[in-house]
């Protein structure tokens, strides 16, 4: 049975809301439901599906994207409250053939197994670096915390960042202890 409540709350709730963002420096807009988040929006709208789907919960990172420079969760960010945000996403950092520095670090440490949790990790770690506040291994492992890898491939993911870091220290630095 549906109360009067539901009724009056159903009756005042916009089924869609019209939001617009810069989405890997094209505007976008969309149609989401007040409840649509920023990763669901990425990818059920605009297709961007390098962003992933893990825990849905703000757990594991996979889903990371930046919101105006800031790396975020965008499973646990509601697109509508993002309206007029601009967003890089993991298919933004290449510059056409060009890889991101950090990408290419990715490769050439070889810093991915079945590669879910990568575009995350990338583009976490592109905000770790725009943060500045990592300076050695550890602050790395401790600030990529957020960015889980059920492959377990952190001590590769430490080096390929102490190398688009520039702080790369050899092959022992970079092993994580998790
Ligand atoms: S899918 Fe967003 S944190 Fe796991
Ligand atoms: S590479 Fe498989 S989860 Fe990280």
């Amino acid at each position: 049975m549906i109360t009067t409540l539901e009724k009056k709350t159903s009756a005042s709730m916009p089924p869609t809301s019209s939001i617009t963002l810069k989405v890997n420096g094209a505007t976008k807009q969309m149609e989401v439901e007040p409840w649509t988040t920023l990763l669901d929006a990425l990818r059920e709208h605009l297709d961007l599906t390098g962003t992933k789907k893990g825990c849905d919960h703000g757990q594991c990172g996979a889903c990371t994207v930046l919101v105006d420079g800031k790396r975020i969760n965008s499973c646990m960010t509601l697109a509508i409250m993002k309206d007029g945000a601009e967003v890089v996403t993991i298919e933004g950092l290449a510059k056409g053939d060009a890889l991101h520095a950090l990408q290419q670090a990715f490769v050439e440490h070889d810093a991915f197994q079945c590669g879910y949790c990568t575009p995350g990790q990338i583009c976490s770690a592109v905000g770790l670096l725009s943060e500045g506040k990592a300076k050695t291994a550890d602050d790395i492992r401790e600030l990529m915390s957020g960015n889980l890898c059920r492959c377990g491939a952190y001590s590769n993911i430490v080096a390929a960042i102490q190398q688009a870091m520039g702080t790369a220290t050899g092959a022992g630095e970079g092993r994580a202890k998790r």
